[in-house]
């Protein structure tokens, strides 16, 4: 038996608004939630138990995975009533676990998406005697992760979480949000409080002497927590750039899903996904990007790197680059979105409101309200007061 627990009670901000009604780890990711993927993983490497440890709109995970037979898996959920940070997450959760003080117990971050031999890094873990392994992958700017430099015999010398000078970047190897711990470690984690296991119990692990390792693994790594991140991880899945066992149809370019509607003079490509009851139409163009169920992408409309979140609908011959729609939200006809721009859900906005190249049509004559609103003189109704 190898149990895990699933960190997955964070709020998902920097992917705001997708989720604003979904946790991060249920957005759908190549046309399925995106956990399913790291549970197939797990599974795969002989995991039989995972304890999500939720907080954030805790009540939508079991709906969606149950017991978990259907990934050949025993789920148990364990909620906090507060956020308790990383650390104190794991060790709430860990009051589930059934394994003896000295087993190893994996723990996984619910927004990677990696290529990792899990089993190995357990294995590993155990024929070391340390008392925490660390995932490590190397990435080209580490500043939004946690720095862990090592020796040459993989032991980890610090744990630098999100630093903030110069002075110390002193590594490219990251974190990588995997873990083995043997279980009594989790079990001196103090309970009912906040808790980050970055920022607090690895550093006093490490000033405590006890031995803690990392396993650089250069394999596929991402974090899917920013839209770019998001869109990618999506694309490299349906492309096969990384596998998945979860992943619901043939690799290729592009991935639509039962009940989509794709009109056959539109252009699909660069690991596009058409979630079910999408309608994609005549003459559009969808590269690298994520539709979501009941979403509509209007003729001749141009849609790159994007997000268009549950049945929002994206206006005839708009142009978005690397932005996201949220759920409901309609983006009218002809706007030019660009990079980074956020749609909120619901929000309509009207035809041609955005535009980066000359607006098509004159502008309209102004209306008789000035800024502020307050009528101009020459249209404003005079007020007469009654004594
Ligand atoms: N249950 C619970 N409760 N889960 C939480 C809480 C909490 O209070 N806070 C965060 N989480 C979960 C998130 O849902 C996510 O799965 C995981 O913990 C990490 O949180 P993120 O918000 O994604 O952190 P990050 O990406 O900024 O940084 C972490 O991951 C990096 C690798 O991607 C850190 O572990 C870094 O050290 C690491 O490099
Ligand atoms: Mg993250």
């Amino acid at each position: 038996m190898t149990e895990a627990i699933l960190l997955v009670g964070g709020q998902g901000s920097r992917l705001r608004p997708l989720t604003s009604h979904t946790p991060k780890p249920l957005l759908p990711v190549a046309g399925v939630p995106f956990l399913a993927h790291q549970l197939a993983r797990a599974a795969a490497a002989g995991v039989t138990r995972v304890v999500f440890a939720t907080s954030y709109l805790a009540g939508l995970f079991e709906p969606h995975f149950g017991d978990g037979a259907r990934f050949g898996l025993r789920l148990e959920y364990e909620t906090e009533a507060e956020p308790l940070g990383t650390g104190g997450a794991i060790r709430n959760a860990a009051r589930r676990l059934r394994c003896g003080p000295g087993e190893p117990v994996l723990v996984f971050n619910g927004d990677i998406l990696s290529g990792l031999d899990i089993a190995a890094l357990r294995e590993g873990h155990r024929a070391s005697g340390a008392a925490v392994t660390l995932h490590l992958t190397r990435v080209p700017d580490p500043r939004a992760f946690g720095l862990v430099p090592t020796d040459a015999d993989g032991r980890v010398l610090a744990f630098l979480e999100k630093p903030g000078s110069p002075e110390q970047i002193v590594t490219d190897q990251i974190n990588a949000g995997c873990y083995v711990f043997t279980r009594s470690v989790i079990d001196r984690i103090p309970v009912g409080r906040a808790v980050s296991v970055e920022r607090e119990t690895f550093p006093g692990l490490l000033a405590s002497g006890v031995p803690v390792r990392g396993v650089v693994d250069d394999t596929y790594w991402l974090d899917l927590g920013t839209p770019a991140a998001f869109v990618k991880g999506s694309a490299d899945l349906v492309r096969g750039i990384v596998s998945s066992p979860a992943l619901p149809g043939p690799v290729g370019d592009a991935l639509v899903l039962p009940g989509a509607r794709v009109h056959p003079g539109a252009a699909l490509g660069g690991g596009t996904v058409v979630g079910e009851g999408a309608e994609i139409a005549d003459g559009s163009v969808v590269e690298g990007s994520v539709v979501l169920p009941g979403a509509l992408i209007g003729a001749g409309a141009r849609v790159r790197r994007s997000v268009i979140g549950r049945h929002a609908v994206v206006g005839t011959d708009a142009t978005l680059d690397a932005v996201v729609v949220g759920d409901g939200a309609e983006v009218g006809a002809g706007n030019e979105l660009p990079s980074g721009v956020r749609v909120g859900c619901g929000v309509r906005l009207a035809p041609e409101a955005v535009r980066l190249s000359a607006a098509p049509t004159p502008c309209a004559a102004p209306s008789p309200f000035t800024l502020s609103g307050v009528p101009h003189a020459s249209s404003a109704v005079p007020r007469t007061r009654s004594a």
